[in-house]
């Protein structure tokens, strides 16, 4: 069937919006077919090590499943981007496994990596959009994340299935290795599958977004800090909002700040903090409080709780529902997309086909 806008003015904006219903349709499917288990087939116990591969977005959801991994099954994980991974040649354990994330399955680079490691390791896994890619061909095992079409080329909605999938993976290889008991696995998967109601909150800060939107759009440079698996959050909001705004973004682990970037910290420098009220909360407070006293423009994301705390003096702040630490990076994708998406709007760029960018790129 065709897809259509449905009334959205662009792709970009259905695509965001559609993803409470996305995932929960997701995620009942893949309890259905028994993906949501991932079958007594993929099966951790015997994998010593993982590597994860993939380009842009995808890469950005391989890094957040590596905290994931870490924390839930204590399992060693290395992040790759394809396009280095597959000429650095690096040395790969024969109990490891790897596994390439990609919303088309057709990435030039992504699949060059599979190739690469083929001979390596024990198993191939695939995490794509479309079953029928050459990437899912390839590999020895697949995971559909059930996205539906995606048609903007800034991803959206598959990022966030990649997400749910590869934190589903993590919970099996928690379970598997013994770290997670079988009592708090359910509970994190009763909490994943409370999320899309957690995301339909997020998205009602379309409206503050617009209107704070019209003055990023004229900033020249935007930062995004982030800790722990927040800070790859802080990536992707800034690959979003270059990608399709054209201002100058970066996104920097917090800690990171004093060792760089805040030699740019001035008035016209908006800061976006994406901090909810966890454990490392008040150490990113403390560099929010660094970016203030440069007379830097703090635009914090967080719950009410944090906003209570650390909203003062604060340029804007959003406050998202309070969400379990595991799924934060799930939800904290909504305002991340919102920002770069009303961005763009403002000023007027081609959202859903944003200059020289392809929606998928088969060529190296
Ligand atoms: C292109 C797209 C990105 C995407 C990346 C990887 O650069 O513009 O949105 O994240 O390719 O694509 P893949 O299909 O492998 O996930």
């Amino acid at each position: 069937a065709r897809v259509e806008k449905a009334g959205y003015r662009h792709f970009m904006a259905k695509e965001i919006a559609e993803q409470p219903v996305v995932l929960a349709d997701a995620l009942r499917e893949a309890g259905r077919d028994g993906t949501l288990s991932l079958a007594a087939d993929l099966d951790f116990r015997d994998v010593d090590r993982l590597t994860l591969v993939a380009c842009g977005t995808a890469y950005y959801a391989c890094v957040v499943a590596k905290y994931w991994f870490e924390q839930v099954a204590r399992l060693p994980v290395d992040v790759d981007i394809a396009s280095e991974f597959r000429y650095r040649d690096p040395p790969l354990s024969p109990k490891s496994w790897a596994i390439f994330v990609s919303q088309s399955g057709e990435t030039a680079d992504t699949l060059a990596a599979l190739r690469h490691a083929r001979e390596q390791v024990a198993r191939i896994v695939a995490v794509v959009n479309v079953p029928t890619s050459s990437i899912a061909r390839e590999a020895d095992a697949v995971l559909p994340i059930r996205a539906g079409v995606e048609v903007g080329v800034a991803s959206t909605k598959a990022f966030t299935c990649q997400l749910a999938t590869l934190l589903l993976m993590a919970l099996k290889a928690g379970q598997d290795r013994g770290v997670l008991t079988a009592e708090q696995v359910a509970a994190h998967r009763a909490d994943l599958a409370a999320l899309p109601g957690l995301m339909n909150h997020a998205l009602r800060l379309a409206e503050p977004i617009a209107l704070l939107a019209e003055d990023l759009a004229e900033a020249q440079d935007i930062l995004f800090l982030g800790r722990g698996a927040m800070y790859p959050l802080a990536l992707e909001g800034a690959l979003k909002l270059k990608e399709i705004s054209y201002i100058h973004a970066e996104g920097y682990a917090s800690g990171e700040l004093k060792h760089g970037p805040i030699a740019l910290i001035d008035a016209r420098v908006p800061v976006i903090v994406m901090a909810p009220r966890d454990a490392l909360f008040e150490k990113t407070v403390s560099n929010m409080q660094e970016v203030m006293a440069r007379h830097g423009k703090v635009l914090l994301i967080s719950d009410a709780r944090g906003v209570a705390e650390a909203g003062a003096g604060c340029w804007r702040c959003l406050t998202l529902p309070e969400v379990p630490d595991l799924l934060a990076p799930i939800l904290y994708a909504i305002p991340a997309q919102l920002l770069a998406y009303h961005t763009a709007v403002a000023k007027g760029t081609d959202v859903d086909q944003p200059r020289n960018l392809a929606k998928s790129v088969t060529v190296e």
